[in-house]
């Protein structure tokens, strides 16, 4: 079972995504406030907390909770000389009741939780009144592409769903799907002044290596090459949907486009 991320990707990851992630703190209005603290959860080393939060003045406290050890140790060497900073090796489920925060930030961790409706009810209790939630998630229905005669990117989402995703410690729970139920859940938790914020990207425009990237980044990671609990069978099968897949990503007359969530909402 594998048991932590790889943070090398998450790294590559968080600087692709950094614009998006600062277009959408600033459109939350939370910035003008002062003395802000700042809650992520699942912050992994850190790195992407600092790369997020660390410019404003007016954030004046951070703490970050992630389950994996490793990272978190990492976290707490890099930051020991930042004050500003606290890492805690805690799950999300062990949250501190009486503390209470003016951001929560969820960076693509919601949709690895068992229960993110339950999880939902109680940050809402820890935020404070002026505070915000940011809640970024993927979904696999917003990702198509064209031509693809053989169904090539469906039948990887098949197989990587149901018999790789949930074979892994770390995506045991994972729902691929999250993104549509988000402002459900969120409503239902009763939480208010809900926006939503798509962030898209395409093939269009790419250089082949950028292409090559991209399919990496957003499809390649389901290789089974290096998981444990997979049959060689399955590995195998896996490979080959992915060589084809990635043939067509050479093409300049081949479409292929994907988005993120961004979700915010006050109590
Ligand atoms: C896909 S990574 C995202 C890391 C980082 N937020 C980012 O956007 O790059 C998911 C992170 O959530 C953490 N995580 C998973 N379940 C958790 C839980 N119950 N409590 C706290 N962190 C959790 C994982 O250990 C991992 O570091």
């Amino acid at each position: 079972m594998s048991n932590n991320w790889d943070l090398g990707k998450l790294k590559k990851q968080a600087i692709g995504n950094q614009k998006f992630d600062e277009y959408v703190l600033n459109e939350s209005g939370i910035l003008e406030y002062s003395n802000l603290k700042v809650l992520d959860i699942g912050c992994s080393n850190g790195f992407k907390t600092k790369m997020l939060f660390d410019k404003y003045d007016n954030i004046t406290s951070i703490t970050g909770i992630d389950t994996d050890e490793n990272a978190i140790n990492e976290a707490k060497v890099n930051f020991i000389e930042d004050k500003k900073y606290s890492f805690e090796l805690k799950s999300i489920d062990n949250l501190n009741k009486c503390s209470t925060y003016d951001v929560i930030n969820l960076s693509y961790v919601l949709q690895h939780l068992e229960h993110p409706q339950e999880i939902l009810k109680k940050l809402k209790s820890i935020l404070t009144d002026r505070g915000i939630i940011i809640i970024k998630v993927p979904d696999d229905s917003f990702k198509f592409c064209y031509p693809d005669n053989e169904d090539l990117l469906h039948k990887i989402f098949y197989l990587y769903e149901n018999e790789i995703m949930k074979k892994q410690n770390i995506t045991k729970y994972t729902d691929r799907y999250i993104g549509k139920k988000v402002y459900n859940y969120l409503v239902q938790n009763d939480y208010n002044n809900i926006k939503l914020y798509y962030s898209v990207s395409d093939t269009i425009g790419k250089t082949v290596e950028q292409r090559l990237k991209f399919f990496d980044s957003s499809i390649g990671f389901r290789s089974a090459m290096n998981k444990s609990n997979v049959s060689e069978k399955v590995k195998n099968e896996m490979e080959e949907l992915l060589y084809k897949l990635k043939q067509n990503f050479q093409k300049e007359d081949f479409y292929y486009t994907m988005t993120v969530l961004y979700y915010i909402a006050s109590k």
